[in-house]
């Protein structure tokens, strides 16, 4: 067996570093929450030895194939490197600071505090919640600048790798069109937030047009300063709400959609997915990514039900025993498969042709 690259240590190195400052600040955090706020702290399931084990598992197979993809060139190796380093270096002190505000929240089981200045009209019921205790839900510049560092460290070092799963089934989904050359192809990423999933099909895909859609103002503002930093073309963001998309009908050749079908209620996952269906030209693809679910992941059944006690996710433990195969039969699609990749699953379904 050859040995591994300096780069492949690099990576496995940086990997690791990721993981133990985000146990680490679990850790800590944990004890102070104990000593300052201990009403807040819910009691958890045990984790026990041969479930870490399957954890730690997961964790190298996510590793592995995150570096195979590169390798196959799905993406550049680059990417695995890629994170706003400095920013969020100067953003984790700010991470500290809500913290005592997030207790006091989970405390006293205040769900809905959200900016005085939001028109509550403009958005539906559902989202006006602070999704994981978080300061002003998503509805403040404060609460989009700190997102990305608090989920790298709810998934130790893993988000960017569990996000980066969608590239090679979306890239396997337009691959007719990208062989055509014939016209722009155009993919949009529903519920984007701070957009970074749109770099990474950005690097991944540089030829492709690209489009991102999020109910939060604040988070598209953050993810259009993220985007315009880098080089390629204008990536086009709308505000705007899922269930109901400002875009024409079989206008996209591909849809992404991660981390947004655990925070809705059922009728609005079945909305959002007749939209997608909508959106598509025949023969375009949709990748969604999420949780893990119940049925193919018994084994972290205590995962799945901690996040759900320590965080604020009102539809979780719905979304968790939801038949999305179902759901996206229901909306008209076909050739349905999924993956699971350590804590997020990833569908691919087609508009028939
Ligand atoms: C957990 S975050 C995921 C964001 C991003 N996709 C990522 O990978 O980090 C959920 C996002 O969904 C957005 N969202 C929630 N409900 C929505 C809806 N009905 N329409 C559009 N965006 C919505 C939120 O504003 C937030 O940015």
């Amino acid at each position: 067996m050859a040995a591994p690259s300096l780069r492949r240590i690099a990576y496995h190195t940086l990997q690791q570093g990721k993981t133990l400052a985000g146990l680490a600040h679990k850790e800590l955090s944990i004890k102070l929450m104990e000593v300052f706020a201990p009403d807040a702290a819910k009691e958890n399931l045990p984790i026990d030895k041969d479930l870490i084990k399957e954890v730690r598992k997961s964790m190298e197979n996510l590793e592995r194939i995150d570096w195979q993809e590169a390798e196959a060139g799905i993406y550049p190796k680059s990417q695995l490197f890629e994170a706003p380093w400095l920013e969020w270096a100067k953003k984790y002190p700010l991470v500290w600071l809500d913290m005592p505000q997030t207790w006091e929240r989970r405390k006293k089981n205040k769900t809905r505090e959200i900016p005085r200045n939001v028109n509550e009209e403009d958005y539906p019921n559902y989202y006006l919640q602070n999704f994981h205790h978080q300061t002003d839900g998503y509805l403040s510049k404060q609460s989009a600048e700190i997102y990305d560092l608090q989920v790298e460290i709810l998934f130790n070092g893993t988000a960017d790798s569990m996000r980066r799963r969608v590239l090679a089934p979306l890239k396997r989904g337009l691959k007719t069109y990208l062989n055509k050359n014939s016209k722009k192809v155009k993919v949009l990423d529903i519920a984007t937030g701070t957009g970074r999933t749109l770099q990474q099909i950005q690097s991944a895909l540089p030829e492709v047009e690209l489009y991102g859609i999020d109910l939060s103002g604040s988070y598209l503002k953050q993810a259009s300063k993220y985007l315009s930093s880098r080089s390629g073309d204008l990536v086009q963001l709308t505000k705007g709400n899922a269930e109901n998309m400002p875009y024409s009908s079989s206008s996209f050749h591909a849809l992404t959609c991660v981390f947004l079908f655990h925070e809705l209620p059922r009728n609005a996952r079945q909305n959002v997915l007749n939209e997608c269906f909508r959106l598509l030209e025949p023969g375009g693809t949709l990748i969604l990514a999420d949780s893990i679910q119940i049925e193919d992941s018994p084994k972290f059944i205590p995962i799945m039900e901690n996040f759900h006690k320590i965080f604020h996710e009102p539809y979780y433990r719905d979304y968790i025993i939801d038949d999305i195969n179902l759901r996206l039969e229901d909306s008209g699609f076909s050739s349905i498969t999924s993956e699971s990749h350590f804590m997020t699953k990833v569908w691919k379904a087609q508009k028939p042709v």
